[in-house]
């Protein structure tokens, strides 16, 4: 297990409902996990008490079995192998250039400037920022922006990497590129977890989803088995991927079809036909 949410409670100042009630949530090493939920569930709030920016006010939160402690040392370490990545870039980038930016942690980590060379001269070229490196930030598009953002997180090397809302701003091309991206991060051996409500991306891409619901966790699961729970969904409101509901829009337009072959046809596919179909919509 990486890292462990156990019993977390956190209320904001002033909120009158807790952000998080009693959150009990397990992240295992090796997944591409998304984390599901509507507005305003606690998606935010857990990637924040994750990399240890805000502190629970009961339960625990523990990195690798050991429960997280909050002094400037220790934070540094946790950041180091928990990276997130903020759904708004501009509360991720803070130097004035791409490459200053890319740089920034290196830097406060004191490794020797040779180091902070090559990682960063590996990172402009891994993340495809060569064009816009001596660029000004506030020059860049927002998609760029997001671009340099995982860049400024990955070059620092993190076991675990947080993405909130990594799609929100982001046209279908770079969608597909962040996910190339992604899967080349995972194949590093790199955890992910990915905040999203887009649910035909967490089924293309996840292979475990958490679904978050006012601040609990209300239902995991590898993405056939979630989806397949079509009445606690239907209860939560969140609705299924377009895939499932094609599969099954078109079994019930032959269920009503007078033409009862056609019927049997569908009805004869098999399981294992289901399952490549569905397959079909995932990315590798
Ligand atoms: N800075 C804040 N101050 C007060 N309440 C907040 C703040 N940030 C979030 N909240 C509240 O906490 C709850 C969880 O929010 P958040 O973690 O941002 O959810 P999500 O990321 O799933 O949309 C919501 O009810 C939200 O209104
Ligand atoms: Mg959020």
């Amino acid at each position: 297990m990486l890292l462990e949410f156990e019993r977390v409670d956190y209320t904001y100042a002033g909120s009158p409902q807790p952000a998080l009630q009693s959150l009990t949530l397990r992240i295992p090493a090796g997944k591409r996990c998304a984390l599901i939920g509507h507005n305003g569930c606690g998606k935010t709030t857990l990637f924040l008490l994750a990399n240890g920016l805000y502190k629970p006010q009961r339960g625990v939160v523990r990195w690798q079995g050991t429960p997280l402690q909050y002094d400037r040392t220790s934070l540094m370490a946790l950041r180091q192998n928990v990276g997130l990545v903020f759904q708004d870039p501009e509360q991720q980038l803070v130097a004035s250039t791409v490459e200053e930016d890319i740089s920034y942690g290196l830097c406060n980590l004191g490794l020797p400037d040779a180091e902070v060379t090559q990682k960063v001269g590996d990172a402009i070229a891994n993340f495809n920022l060569s064009e816009l490196a001596a660029r000004p930030i506030h020059h860049l598009s927002l998609g760029q922006k997001k671009r340099v953002s995982l860049a400024d997180v990955m070059v620092l090397q993190p076991k675990l990497l947080l993405l909130d809302e990594p799609t929100a701003y982001l046209d279908q091309i770079q969608t597909r590129d962040l996910m190339t991206q992604l899967r080349q991060i995972h194949a590093t051996g790199t955890t992910i977890v990915m905040a999203t409500h887009d649910l035909d991306l967490a089924y293309c891409w996840a292979d475990w989803l958490f679904i978050l619901q006012q601040g609990q966790l209300v239902l995991e699961g590898t993405p056939q088995d979630v989806f397949a729970q079509r009445d606690t969904l239907k209860q939560l409101n969140l609705g299924i991927p377009l895939v499932f509901d094609v599969l099954d829009k078109v079994a019930e337009a032959l269920a009503n079809d007078s033409q009862q072959t056609d019927y049997q046809v569908m009805s004869s596919i098999p399981e294992s036909l289901r399952n490549r179909i569905l397959d079909v919509f995932r990315y590798g």
